[in-house]
């Protein structure tokens, strides 16, 4: 091996090691993990209501999201634990894309975002 080739090898491996240390002043970072990830599929009846629940750790800890965003907080709540909860509900308060719709639980931290599976929630009806 040349001098030039040592020294790009080198200099890769130095590379490798910044990027999956991220050791910053002491603090050792880590990217989201799911503790809960929400299953695939979810039903419940207009009676009962549901709650999906989705939680991870990291550290900073992350933040919960649902992707798309519940759009009425009147018949879907998302709890300050992160878990999403469906109201129950009567007959014209159905809402095809609230009540059959596909989610996505994401959890964020300085690190990185992590996407759940696909959760298919089918609700009432
Ligand atoms: C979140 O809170 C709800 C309501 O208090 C509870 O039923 C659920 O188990 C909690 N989920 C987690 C992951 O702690
Ligand atoms: C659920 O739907 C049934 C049938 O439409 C209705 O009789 C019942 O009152 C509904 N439940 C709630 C909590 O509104």
């Amino acid at each position: 091996m040349d001098l030039h080739s040592l020294f790009k090898a080198v200099l890769i491996l130095y590379i490798i090691r910044a990027e999956s240390s991220y050791i910053v002043n002491g603090l050792d970072l880590q990217g989201p993990i799911f503790l809960h990830e929400p299953p695939h599929r979810v039903e419940f009846s207009n009676n009962s209501g549901g709650l999906i629940e989705c939680s991870g750790h990291g550290s900073p800890p992350p933040e919960v999201e649902w992707t798309p965003i519940p759009p009425q907080q009147d018949m879907v709540f998302q709890l300050s634990n992160g878990s999403m909860m469906f109201y129950p509900f009567t007959a014209e308060k159905y809402r095809h894309e609230v009540h059959a719709t596909v989610y996505r639980c994401k959890l964020r931290n300085l690190v990185g975002t992590v996407l759940s599976r696909e959760v298919h929630v089918r609700g009432g009806k």
